[in-house]
């Protein structure tokens, strides 16, 4: 019997989120690789104003996408998966939208505590959220530097996750998150 309270499939607005925030922060830490080892000057000034700025896009989405989550609850996992699975897909979902907050704040509070202001694509400028600190400008940089890399693991391991859904499972998990693919309705039906 369908569940008349789940859908089956993401709907396009939460895949429309899905992959332009995921396109986002490989986008992130693209930027940030770019402009790591460069010195001091115009080219690393550049890439960091365009890392702020699609961090602070990211931000905006993430509110957005939350809130919008909230109201619309995701399709139910599929019945095959042991609870330890369950609950793997629960902690990586949750440490995602976690992340999507604490990385771009990490990084606005950083950008504050250094006093330089952060301009979103030269539109307009965010407010600072603290004073100058160096001590905070430090301890923020770490734990920037920490979360990203807590991001990629939790990202590695939850494409892996979907490709072992697809190619192992064979069941439909990474298809309804995709735009444009037809699902086996039946087949659907039965997991809900
Ligand atoms: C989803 C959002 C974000 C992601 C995934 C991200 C990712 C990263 C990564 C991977 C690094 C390099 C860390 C390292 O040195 O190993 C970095 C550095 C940095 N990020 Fe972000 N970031 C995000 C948002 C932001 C925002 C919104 C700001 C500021 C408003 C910001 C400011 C910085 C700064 C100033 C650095 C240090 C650059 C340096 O020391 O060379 N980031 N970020
Ligand atoms: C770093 C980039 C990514 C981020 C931040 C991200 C984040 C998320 C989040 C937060 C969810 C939970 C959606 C919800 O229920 O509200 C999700 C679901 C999903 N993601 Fe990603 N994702 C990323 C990349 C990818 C990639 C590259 C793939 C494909 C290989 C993928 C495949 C999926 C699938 C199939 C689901 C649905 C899982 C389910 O039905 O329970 N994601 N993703």
């Amino acid at each position: 019997m369908p569940s008349r309270s789940l859908p089956t499939r993401y709907t396009a607005v939460a895949q429309a989120f899905h992959w332009i925030i995921a396109a986002l922060v490989v986008t992130q830490f693209v930027l940030a690789y770019l402009e790591h080892d460069l010195p001091i000057g115009a080219h690393k000034l550049a890439l960091l104003a365009r890392h702020k700025s699609f961090g602070m896009t990211v931000l905006m989405l993430a509110i957005l996408r939350l809130v919008w989550r909230l109201k619309n609850p995701p399709p139910a996992l599929p019945p095959g998966m042991t609870p330890l699975e369950r609950n793997l897909a629960r902690a990586t979902h949750f440490a995602f939208y976690a992340l999507l907050f604490a990385m771009p704040i990490t990084g606005w509070m950083m950008s504050s505590a250094k006093n330089y202001s952060v301009s979103w694509f030269g539109l307009f400028t965010w407010p600072d959220l603290i004073g100058k600190n160096e001590a905070a400008f430090d301890l923020l940089h770490s734990t920037h530097e920490i979360l990203s890399d807590v991001l990629f693991a939790v990202a590695i391991l939850h494409i892996v996750a979907a490709l072992k859904h697809h190619f192992w499972n064979k069941d439909d998990v990474l298809l309804r998150m995709l735009p444009l693919v037809r699902l086996n309705k039946a087949k659907s039906e039965r997991r809900t």
